[in-house]
C-alpha cells in the first residue's frame, strides 16, 4: 500500500520555529511530527510514502534518508515548482502513487495528530463501497476546518464545506484520507484544493464517506494547539500505560524526558511537558505545559510554563516564560527575565522584559 503526505505550505503559523526546519520536522513530544504519521503508515503496512513538497525538499530528504533504512520504508519526493494546494499534489504524483493492484492509498495532512486508526479507516473503506473515505472529528470551533455533514448510521457525506462562515456542523475533516485510485482522474494537474474543489464533487455523487475518528485529534501547526496537541497525546500514552512517561516525586502529571538530558536536584516538571535530547535542566525549576527542544539549557530557578523553548536557547536564572512565549532556534533570555507571550525570532538575545504579546525581531 502507498500513502501520500502533503508537505507544503510554508508553516508560517508556527513561526518561528518553521524559520529554522520546514513545519513537518518540527518535533513533536521529541519527535519530528512527520515521523508520528511515517511510523504509523509503516505499522498499517504501507510500503512507500511520498512527500509532496515545494519547500526545501533537500532538508526534508537528507533528514528522512536516516529513517528509511531503520523503519524500512520506501520514502520519495514529489516536488512542485509552484505551489500546486491540496489536491494538485496528487495530479502530479500520479504515477507514483497508480500500480498494478489497484488498492487505495493514503493522504495525510503533515500537521495533524492523533492515534492513528488507519487499520480501522481500511475496514470502513471496504465496508461502504465508496470512492472515497476520510476521517472526522467534533471540535468546538469548526470554522477554521472544512465540515463534514454526514448521514449518522452509514457515514456517507451530504455535504463538504471548506472553512465556513456561518455553522453548519461540528464534525470536522481530521485530514487523514483513503481514496481509490480513480480520484486521480477528477484532479487537473493545477493549483487545487481537495477540500474545495475534489469532496464536494465526490460527496454530491454520494461516494464520499466519513469515519468518527475514535481517540485524540488535533492540528498541530499553530503554537496554542501545539501546547494543547502535547497534552491530548500525553494523555493517550498514559492510557496505554507507556513506559515513555517520565516518573518520580519531582514529576507531575504527564512528561517526556529525553534519555540525553539532565535535570538538576529539586526541581518540579509537569504536566504536559516534552523535554529533548541534550536539555540541561539546571536546579529549582519549574515547567508546566511546555516543550523544550533539543539542546536547551534552563537555569536555576527558572519558570517557564505554556511555552514552547526552540532548539540550543537558553533561558536565563530566575527568568519567568510564559503565556504562548515561543522562543525560536538560539535564542538567549537573559537572569531574571519576564516574557509574557513573547515570540522571538531565531538567534536573539533578550534583555529587557516582554511585557505582552508581541513579536521580538
Ligand atoms: N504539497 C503541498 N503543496 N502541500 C500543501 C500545499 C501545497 O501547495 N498547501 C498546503 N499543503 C499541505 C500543508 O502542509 C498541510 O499538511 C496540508 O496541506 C493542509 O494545509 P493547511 O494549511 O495545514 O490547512 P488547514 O489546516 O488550514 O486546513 C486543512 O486541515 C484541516 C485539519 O487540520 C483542511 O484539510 C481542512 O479541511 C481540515 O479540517
Ligand atoms: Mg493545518
Amino acid at each position: 500500500m502507498k500513502a501520500l503526505i502533503l508537505v507544503g505550505g510554508f508553516g508560517t503559523r508556527l513561526r518561528p520555529l518553521t524559520l529554522s526546519v520546514p513545519k513537518p520536522l518540527v518535533e513533536f513530544a521529541n519527535k519530528p511530527m512527520i515521523l508520528h504519521q511515517i511510523e504509523a503508515l509503516k505499522a498499517t503496512g504501507v510500503t512507500e510514502v511520498v512527500l509532496a513538497i515545494n519547500y526545501q525538499p533537500e532538508v526534508m530528504l537528507n533528514f528522512l534518508k536516516d529513517f528509511e533504512a531503520k523503519l524500512e520504508i520506501k520514502i520519495t519526493c514529489s516536488q512542485e515548482t509552484e505551489p500546486l494546494g491540496t489536491a494538485g499534489p496528487l495530479a502530479l504524483a500520479r504515477d507514483k502513487l497508480i500500480d498494478d493492484s489497484g488498492e487505495p492509498f493514503f493522504v495525510l495532512n503533515s500537521d495533524v495528530i492523533s492515534e492513528y486508526p488507519l487499520k480501522e479507516m481500511i475496514k470502513f473503506h471496504k465496508s461502504h463501497g465508496g470512492e472515497a473515505s476520510i476521517m472526522v472529528t467534533k471540535v468546538d470551533e469548526p470554522s477554521k476546518y472544512g465540515v463534514v455533514v454526514m448521514e449518522e448510521s452509514t457515514g456517507q457525506v451530504e455535504r463538504f464545506v471548506e472553512k465556513p462562515k456561518l455553522f453548519v456542523g461540528n464534525k470536522i475533516n481530521a485530514g487523514i484520507y483513503l481514496l481509490n485510485p480513480s480520484v486521480l482522474d477528477r484532479i487537473e494537474l493545477r493549483p487545487t484544493s481537495i477540500e474545495k474543489e475534489v469532496f464536494p464533487n465526490i460527496a454530491a455523487e454520494k461516494k464520499l464517506y466519513a469515519m468518527v475518528l475514535p481517540g485524540f485529534w488535533m492540528d498541530i501547526g499553530q503554537p496554542r494547539d501545539y501546547i494543547t496537541g502535547l497534552r491530548l497525546y500525553l494523555d493517550s500514552l498514559r492510557k496505554k500505560s507507556s513506559p515513555k512517561l517520565a516518573s518520580g516525586t519531582h514529576i507531575i502529571g504527564n512528561v517526556l524526558v529525553d534519555e540525553s538530558a539532565k535535570i538538576g536536584e529539586g526541581c518540579l516538571i509537569g504536566p504536559d511537558v516534552a523535554i529533548g535530547p541534550g536539555c540541561v535542566v539546571e536546579s529549582g525549576v519549574r515547567l508546566s505545559r511546555c516543550t523544550v527542544m533539543r539542546g536547551v539549557r534552563i537555569k536555576k530557578h527558572a519558570c517557564v510554563s505554556s511555552s514552547i523553548i526552540g532548539w540550543h536557547s537558553t533561558v536565563g536564572q530566575w527568568a519567568r516564560v510564559e503565556n504562548m512565549t515561543i522562543l525560536g532556534e538560539d535564542v538567549h533570555v537573559g537572569d531574571e527575565i519576564y516574557s509574557n507571550g513573547g515570540v522571538v525570532l531565531p538567534h536573539k538575545e533578550i534583555k529587557s522584559n516582554i511585557l505582552k504579546p508581541e513579536i521580538v525581531m
